[in-house]
């Protein structure tokens, strides 16, 4: 079964959505193989997002991923790196599909409730980033 990483956004946990969050997921059959609340340092969030490390946006996005708690997950099942992607709907929330999470809650193109990963070789690294083996169920 695929998994892939999960974070709800300092803007998703402000504006009470983890919830709402988990029980999408939830509801479309994923599951949660683990969860944790976590105050990210910035060398955590640099680290995360270092492949964006030359674009200009760069030290804002790290500034709001510290900005408060996150929630990072692990999710589970078939195919599950593009569906969540699905779920989440496009990084611009202008342009994210009706019923997406981002065109319900995001306001911005980093105000943006959730991140999911791209691809398998990102999922990969991005688990292993926050999670050990014994962490994941
Ligand atoms: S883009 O615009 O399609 O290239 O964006 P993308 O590569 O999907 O975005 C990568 C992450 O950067 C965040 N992002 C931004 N943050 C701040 N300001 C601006 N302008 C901006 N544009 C994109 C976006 O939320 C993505 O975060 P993650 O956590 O990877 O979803």
């Amino acid at each position: 079964m695929e998994k892939t990483l999960s974070i709800i956004k300092p803007d998703g946990v402000s504006k009470n959505l983890i919830g709402e969050v988990i029980k999408t997921f939830e509801s479309q059959g994923i599951r949660i193989a683990a969860a944790k609340m976590k105050l990210l340092s910035r060398k955590e969030a640099e680290g995360f997002y270092y492949v964006h490390k030359e674009r200009p946006f760069f030290g804002e996005l790290v500034e709001f991923m510290m900005s408060g708690p996150v929630v990072l997950m692990v999710l589970e099942g078939e195919d599950v790196i593009r569906r969540n992607r699905e779920i989440m709907g496009a990084t611009d929330p202008a342009e994210a599909a009706p019923g997406t999470i981002r065109a319900k809650w995001a306001d911005s193109k980093q105000n943006n409730i959730v991140h999911g990963s791209d691809s398998p070789e990102s999922a990969a690294f991005e688990i292993g980033y926050f999670f050990s083996g014994i962490e994941i169920f």
